[in-house]
C-alpha cells in the first residue's frame, strides 16, 4: 500500500518530535512492505515568518491531497501579540474547517511506570482508560465575533453557535465509540445556563434511545471538571462542545503524569485526518533535545489506525512505545534520574519495534 503523509513540523518542539515520529513510521514501513510518501510544509508561526500566512495555500492543497497529516506543535511567544492580524493559531482552527475534522479523539490512558508521576495520589489514577471526544469545528470557536465602540465602551462579542446536525454527528460518533470500550457515555454540558447546551442534551437523550446498549449520563461542565479530579476512572467516554473540550482535555491530559505522552486525532467525514501531540510548542524547551516525542509518536499510531487502516502496525507502536518505558526510558518530563534526549527516547522506541 502506497500512503501519502503532509508532515507540520510547526513551531517550537514541534520539528523535534516530528522528526522522531517519521523515523517510527519509516521503520513500520519497511517493516510491513508499505510505502509512506513524506512531504514536509509551513503551517503556524514558521509559516508567516516565511510566507505572511499561518496556513499558505499550497499547504492547505497538500493537505487536502494527502491520506494523512501529522503535526507537531503551532505557537509561541514571538507570534504572541493580541493585537497580530494573523497568528499562529489561525493555521490550526484553518485546517480543522476547511478539512472538515468536526472529531477531535483525545485519548487519556494511564502508563503504570508514570503513576508517580501523576499531580494525584496513584490509587486515584490506576487504571484511567478515558476518551474525550470533543467537537471541534463548531461552538464559541467558530461563531460569530467581534469588536466595536459604542458609547458604553468598547463592546466585545463571541458567539456559541451550533446547527443540530452538528451536534447529532459528534454525539452519535461518541456512542459508537463506546461500543468498542467501556459502553459509557457522559455528555458534558452547561444545560443549566446555555441554550446550545440544552438542545445538546436533548439531542443526546433521542441518541441515546437508539443505543439501549451503551449508558448514557448527562454531566455538568464544572461538575465534570471536579469530578475529573476526584473520580478520573469514573469516565470513559466523554463528549462535548469545542471550549469545554478544550479545557477538559487538558484537565484530562495531566492526570496521566505527563502531557508529553498525549497523542490525539481530529477525524471528519472521510479518511483523511490530522494527528498530534496534545501538547504546545513549549517554546521554553525548543531546540535543546529534551522533549518527549511519545505524544507524536503514538500520533503516528492513531494516524495509522484510523486514516490508512492499519491497525497492526498501529498496535505495533503502541506496544514499543510501552516497552521502551519498561526498559526505563524516560524523557526530563517524566522524571526518572537519567533522562533520555528526545533522539534518545526515539530510538528506544525503535530499538522495541525491532524487537
Ligand atoms: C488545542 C489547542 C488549540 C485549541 C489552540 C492552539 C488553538 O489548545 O488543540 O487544544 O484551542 O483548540
Ligand atoms: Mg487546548
Amino acid at each position: 500500500m502506497q500512503s501519502k503523509i503532509v508532515l507540520l513540523p510547526g513551531d517550537g518542539v514541534g520539528p523535534e518530535v516530528v522528526d522522531q515520529a517519521r523515523a517510527v513510521l519509516t521503520t513500520v514501513a519497511k517493516k510491513s512492505g508499505h510505502v509512506f510518501e513524506f512531504q514536509t510544509c509551513l503551517m503556524g508561526g514558521i509559516a508567516i515568518d516565511q510566507t505572511g500566512e499561518a496556513l499558505p495555500a499550497e499547504t492547505l492543497s497538500a493537505c487536502k491531497g494527502a491520506d494523512a497529516v501529522l503535526l507537531g506543535a503551532v505557537g509561541g511567544p514571538k507570534w504572541d501579540n493580541p493585537r497580530a492580524k494573523v497568528r499562529p493559531e489561525m493555521g490550526l482552527l484553518g485546517i480543522r474547517r476547511e478539512l472538515g475534522l468536526y472529531a477531535n479523539l483525545r485519548p487519556v490512558r494511564g502508563y503504570t511506570e508514570l503513576l508517580g508521576s501523576s499531580p494525584l495520589k496513584p490509587d486515584r489514577v490506576e487504571g484511567v482508560n478515558m476518551l474525550v471526544l470533543r467537537e471541534l469545528t463548531g461552538g464559541v470557536y467558530f461563531g460569530q465575533k467581534f469588536r466595536e465602540d459604542t458609547p458604553k465602551g468598547v463592546r466585545v462579542v463571541d458567539t456559541l453557535e451550533y446547527y443540530d446536525f452538528e451536534i447529532e454527528r459528534i454525539v452519535k460518533l461518541a456512542f459508537e465509540i463506546a461500543r468498542g470500550r467501556q459502553k459509557k457515555v457522559t455528555s458534558v454540558d452547561k444545560a443549566n445556563v446555555l441554550e446550545s447546551s440544552r438542545v445538546w442534551r436533548e439531542i443526546a437523550s433521542n441518541l441515546g434511545a437508539k443505543y439501549p446498549d451503551v449508558t448514557l449520563e448527562h454531566q455538568l461542565v464544572d461538575s465534570c471538571a471536579m469530578r475529573l479530579v476526584t473520580a478520573p476512572g469514573s469516565f470513559d467516554v466523554i463528549v462535548t462542545e469545542n471550549m469545554f473540550g478544550d479545557i477538559l482535555s487538558d484537565e484530562a491530559a495531566v492526570l496521566t503524569g505527563s502531557l508529553g505522552m498525549l497523542p490525539s486525532a481530529s477525524l471528519g467525514e472521510g479518511k483523511l485526518g490530522l494527528y498530534e501531540p496534545i501538547h504546545g510548542s513549549a517554546p521554553d524547551i525548543a531546540g535543546k533535545g529534551i522533549a518527549n516525542p511519545l505524544g507524536t509518536i503514538l500520533s503516528a499510531a492513531m494516524l495509522l489506525r484510523h486514516s490508512l487502516g492499519l491497525e497492526a502496525e498501529a498496535a505495533s507502536i503502541e506496544r514499543a512505545v510501552e516497552k521502551a518505558l519498561a526498559r526505563g526510558a524516560r524523557t526530563k518530563d517524566l522524571g526518572g534520574d537519567k533522562p533520555v534526549s528526545t533522539s534518545g527516547m526515539g530510538e528506544a522506541v525503535l530499538a522495541a519495534l525491532e524487537s
